[in-house]
C-alpha cells in the first residue's frame, strides 16, 4: 500500500505493483511498509512470465538491467496434448512479440534495490495497518511499527496489499460488487535444481492432469502439476511428484523431463475474483486487491503492472497539473482489460485441465478446442495475442 504526498504509507502484504508506482514518482514522498525482505523473498515461490508490456514498462521505470542480464526470452510456449503432437504457440510468429521468464521474486530484489538506491522510505513488517477517513480528503494509514504506534496522513492510499490485504475489506460493504469463481483443483509447484528440460515452456494436458514445465534461470526449473482442490504437500513427497510429471509429460517431443533437487514445493488455489469499482474515495485498488486470475497463461503479475502503471499516470497528472481526469477513469480503464484477462485465463483453464465432473461431451470439446487451435490462423492469433498481452489502453 502505498500514501501519496506526503507521509508514510504501509502495507500487510508486499506487491510488486506498489513499487512500480513510488519508483514513477520519485518527486512525491513515498514510503512503502513491507514484511521483512527475507521472509518475503524466501516465502513462496511466486509466478515469473512477462508480457512484453509489461518487461518495457520495468524498464521504463530503470528496471532493465539485472532483467535483461538473466531473462529468458521465449518465441512462444508449446501445448502437449496427450495422443496428439505438441504445437507451439508462436508468439513471435503471430505478434511479433516474445514472451519473458524472470521470477517475481527476482523483480522484488530489482525494486528493494532502486528503492533503495533512491534512499526512498520503506518500512518492513508494519502490524495491524488500518485505514481511516477514505472517503475524506485526507486518508490516514494506522499500524504499529516495533511495537510502537504510528499514523500517516495520505493525499491518495493505493491498495496493492493482495487478496488477503486490509485495503479491499475497508470499502463499506455495499460499495463493492464482487464476481467469483472457484476451480475443483490446485496447482503443486516445485522448484528445481536442474537446468530446465526444455527451451520452451510446456502446459501439458493430459488424462491424469495438468502440468506445466517452466523456468527461471539456466540453472533452475520450475514445475507445476494439477492436484485436488484439498491436497496436502505432507501427500507428495518428491518421489511421488517426479512420478507424476513423467507420466503427465510422457508426450512425443524432443526433450526429456530432468529431474534434480526439490528446492521449494507449494501449493496455491484457482480461482477467478473481480472487485468492481477498483476505487472508493481516495483508495485506490490494484492487483490481487481487486482480482484474482486462476494461474494459468500467468496473467496476474502482468494484470498488477498494468495497473499500476495507470494509476502511477493518474498520480503524476494530479500532481503536475492538478488534473483528476485519469484518477476518475482509473477503476473503468483498468477492468476493461482486466475482465479480458480473467476471460483468457478462464478459457485456457477449462482447456488445459481435467474437471472432475468432465463426461464424455466435455472431453470430447476439449480435444476440438485443441484441434480448432491447431488447424486455425485466426484461433492461433486469437491465443498468441492474448498470451503475449492485450495493448495497455
Ligand atoms: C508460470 C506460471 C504460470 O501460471 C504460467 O502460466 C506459466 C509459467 C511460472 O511460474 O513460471
Amino acid at each position: 500500500m502505498t500514501g501519496y504526498g506526503r507521509g508514510e504509507c504501509a502495507q500487510d502484504g508486499f506487491k510488486v505493483t506498489v513499487e512500480l508506482s513510488s519508483v514513477n514518482r520519485k518527486q512525491a514522498e513515498v514510503s512503502v511498509t513491507l514484511p521483512p525482505k527475507t521472509e518475503m523473498l524466501e516465502a513462496q515461490i511466486r509466478a515469473g512470465v512477462l508480457e512484453d508490456g509489461s518487461v518495457e514498462l520495468l524498464r521504463s521505470v530503470g528496471l532493465g538491467a539485472r532483467l535483461d542480464k538473466y531473462r529468458r526470452s521465449h518465441d512462444g510456449t508449446v501445448i502437449a496434448w496427450q495422443d496428439h503432437a505438441p504445437f507451439l504457440i508462436d508468439t513471435m510468429k503471430y505478434t511479433g512479440r516474445k514472451m519473458t521468464a524472470y521470477g517475481q521474486t527476482a523483480i522484488t530484489e530489482d525494486l528493494y534495490r532502486i528503492r533503495e538506491s533512491q534512499a526512498g522510505n520503506i518500512v518492513d513488517d508494519a502490524r495491524h495497518v488500518v485505514l481511516t477517513g477514505i472517503d475524506g480528503d485526507e486518508p490516514v494509514i494506522a499500524f504499529e511499527k516495533d511495537g510502537k504506534a504510528r499514523t500517516v496522513a495520505c493525499d491518495f492510499i493505493a491498495g496493492c496489499d493482495g487478496f488477503h490485504g486490509v485495503c479491499r475489506p475497508t470499502i463499506p460493504s455495499g460499495v463493492l460488487t464482487f464476481f467469483d469463481r472457484s476451480y475443483p483443483f490446485a496447482w503443486l509447484g516445485i522448484l528445481v535444481q536442474a537446468p530446465p528440460s526444455s527451451d520452451e515452456l510446456v502446459y501439458a494436458h493430459s488424462e491424469r492432469g495438468f502440468a506445466l514445465l517452466s523456468m527461471r534461470s539456466t540453472e533452475i526449473g520450475r514445475l507445476y502439476m494439477q492436484v485436488p482442490p484439498d491436497a496436502d504437500l505432507k501427500d507428495y513427497p518428491d518421489d511421488r511428484v517426479w512420478r507424476e510429471l513423467h507420466a503427465r509429460f510422457a508426450i512425443d517431443g524432443d526433450w526429456k523431463l530432468t529431474e534434480g533437487p526439490v528446492l521449494q514445493k507449494n501449493l496455491a488455489p484457482m480461482r477467478s475474483f473481480v472487485a468492481e469499482p477498483m476505487q472508493y474515495g481516495r483508495l485506490y485498488l490494484a492487483g490481487d486487491a481487486a482480482h484474482i486470475v486462476p494461474a494459468t497463461g500467468a496473467k496476474g503479475l502482468n494484470l498488477a503492472a498494468a495497473d499500476v502503471r495507470l494509476l502511477s499516470q493518474a498520480f503524476a497528472d494530479y500532481y503536475s497539473s492538478g488534473g483528476t481526469h485519469l484518477l476518475e477513469q482509473y477503476s473503468r480503464k483498468c477492468l476493461r482489460r482486466v475482465w479480458k484477462a480473467q476471460r483468457f485465463s478462464w478459457w485456457m483453464t477449462t482447456m488445459l485441465h481435467r474437471f472432475g465432473t468432465d463426461n464424455a461431451f466435455d472431453q470430447q470439446r476439449q480435444v476440438a478446442e485443441l484441434d480448432y487451435l491447431t488447424g486455425s490462423h485466426a484461433a492461433m492469433t486469437s491465443l498468441a495475442e492474448n498470451y503475449v498481452g492485450l495493448p495497455w489502453d
